[in-house]
């Protein structure tokens, strides 16, 4: 993509996991900036050891390459910051209801799910890759035009998931989306290279959140808790006020609990 660092873009009809190959890439030593997008994945890869599918040549399966100079403390503001251009590209597109749940979901109003975000890295190829910083590979699976309605969806999936057709009313154009995003994310990219601009993506994660203010469940791999969100940390992570404590959520599920349930 011209005048952006996402020149070197990687097609294919058909791959196992964008996120994958970008990983492999980057074990070797790959450059920030590398793209792969695919009309099909045979193992899409989502959080939490989940499966991410959906029917060949529909929605938008991409992964960029980044190498933010960050602190390791600060890499959930690259996962944002994909997070946040594909909110831009989004409302650019027509769907102006979108919102980040927190950590990396884009949802619609009725909190159905438009997009995930899965940012994988690979700290110890860091040595590998020549003086580089290390890389962080943040994968994006958007809902374009599947479902096309509701009755497309399996019945695991029915109430949770929405696509830009849907919420449109219209078919979209998935490279025209595309090229948006990478066009959204040179900005955001470069925002992560200096205290104001992450200080920027933190301010417009907050702003974009539809977590913050609501009652949530955090699950973490040592057991729940449940409290009120009440902001985005400068890391982007997720503050919550529990009975008489504020805890910061680094990484975790967290379900937005409906006042009465
Ligand atoms: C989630 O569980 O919400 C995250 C889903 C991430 C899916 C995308 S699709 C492109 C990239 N390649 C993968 O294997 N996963 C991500």
């Amino acid at each position: 993509m011209p005048e952006t660092r996402f020149a070197d873009i990687r097609r294919f009809r058909s791959i196992d996991s964008t996120n994958r190959y970008l990983l492999d890439e980057a074990r070797a030593g790959a450059p920030e900036g590398m793209v792969v997008v695919a009309d099909h994945q045979t193992a899409g890869r989502g959080r939490l050891g989940r499966s991410w599918e959906a029917p060949a040549g529909a929605n938008l399966l991409v992964s960029v390459l980044l190498r933010p100079a960050i602190d390791p403390g600060q890499r959930h503001l690259a996962t944002s910051a994909v997070a946040l251009a594909a909110v831009d590209a989004i409302r650019a597109a027509g769907m102006l209801g979108v919102s980040i749940k927190w950590p990396n979901d884009l949802v619609d109003p009725e909190g159905r799910k438009l997009a995930g975000v899965l940012a994988e890295s690979d700290l110890p190829s860091a040595s590998a890759a020549e003086g580089q910083p290390p890389p962080v590979v943040v994968g994006i699976g958007i809902n374009v035009n599947w479902p096309a309605t509701e009755s497309d969806l399996p019945p695991e999936l029915a109430g949770l998931a929405v696509s830009l057709r849907q919420s449109t009313g219209t078919r979209v154009d998935r490279e025209a989306l595309f090229l948006a995003f990478l066009a959204a994310l040179e900005p955001r990219v470069a925002d992560l290279a200096a205290p104001a601009g992450r200080a920027r993506l933190a301010g417009d994660l907050l702003a974009d959140c539809t977590t913050v203010g609501t009652r949530v469940r955090v699950d973490l791999p040592d057991g729940s808790f449940e409290g009120t969100a009440t902001g985005i940390s400068p890391e982007g992570h997720l503050v919550v006020a529990t009975d008489g404590a504020t805890r910061t959520v680094v990484a975790g599920d967290v379900v937005h609990v409906r006042a009465g349930s």
